[in-house]
């Protein structure tokens, strides 16, 4: 049975994806819009990709720019939606930032860029749907971990530090606003195929690290994350809530 098929799927719901120029986030507005949902897509660059891809799977595009770490930028995000669509249904928080470098060589700036990315900007922009998603009794809220907090990845303890975090507020609010009709799952994403700006470092120890520990012998695609996104935004989804699911082909078995 494909998603679409359930007794709701996501026709016309509101969902906002942060981080989606380009990447995961990218593939998950195309793979919400292709099961009906109306997509907003925020990012610091440019997202007029993104936004094309959403139209040609038939769905409804509004493209934000917003720097999700700045509380003023993420205001004019809600307030951006709300005013073209009037609510907010679903909301896949993916902006992320991920780099190497061994614990002694990791500066105080970049120990605290590596938080602002990954984790405030998760704060800020859950806190500010949530009134929205509160009062219409309903809201479905993905976050993105990564694997490599279950394998112990060497030379990313800033990063792994941060996406550990994700799962604890994921965990902890999930038992917030169940009562509300609010779900939160955190996916713990594997190494997957996305083309990463030319700045990040991807290192064959890493490689090396993780590849050979899959059951699978491939790096994700960006569209096995988002197939989870996808059935997570279901409104049949309501039962699943405070989870981590692992998306790596097996690199961590839990
Ligand atoms: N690709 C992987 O192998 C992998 C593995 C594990 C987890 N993840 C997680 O998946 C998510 C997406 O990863 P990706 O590989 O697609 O990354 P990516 O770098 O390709 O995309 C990230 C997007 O976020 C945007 N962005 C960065 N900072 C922002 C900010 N402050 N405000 C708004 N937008 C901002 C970027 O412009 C970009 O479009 C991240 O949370 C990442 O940690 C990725």
């Amino acid at each position: 049975m494909k998603i679409h098929e359930f007794e709701h799927g996501l026709k016309d719901r509101v969902a906002i994806v942060t981080g989606a120029a380009f990447g995961n986030g990218s593939a998950f507005c195309e793979r919400l819009a292709e099961e009906g949902a109306i997509v907003v897509i925020a990012d610091l660059a440019d997202a007029s990709e993104t936004a094309e891809k959403v139209r040609q799977a038939g769905g409804r595009a509004l493209t934000v720019k917003a720097d999700c770490t700045k509380p003023e930028d993420v205001q004019a995000l809600i307030d951006a939606t709300l005013k073209e669509f009037g609510t907010i249904d679903i909301l896949v928080h993916n902006v992320g930032i991920y780099d190497e470098a061994p614990l002694e060589l990791i500066t105080h700036e970049q120990w605290s860029r590596m938080m602002e990315i990954n984790l405030t900007s998760l704060f800020l922009v859950t806190q500010a749907v949530l009134p929205t998603m509160k009062a219409k009794n309903f809201g479905r809220i993905i976050t993105m971990s990564s694997n490599t907090v279950w394998l112990g990845t060497p030379f990313l303890s800033h990063y792994a530090a941060a996406k550990m975090g994700v799962i604890g507020f994921t965990r902890s609010l999930a038992s917030e606003i169940g009562k509300h009709g609010i779900t939160i799952n955190a996916i713990t994403v594997g190494l997957t195929a996305t083309q990463r700006p030319h700045d990040v470092r991807l290192s064959k120890t890493i490689l090396e690290h993780i590849l050979p520990e899959q059951a699978v012998h491939r790096p994700d695609e960006p569209e096995d994350i988002a197939n989870l996104v996808a059935f997570l935004a279901l409104p049949a989804s309501g039962i699943i809530t405070g989870q981590t699911i692992n998306v790596d082909g097996g690199a961590a078995r839990h």
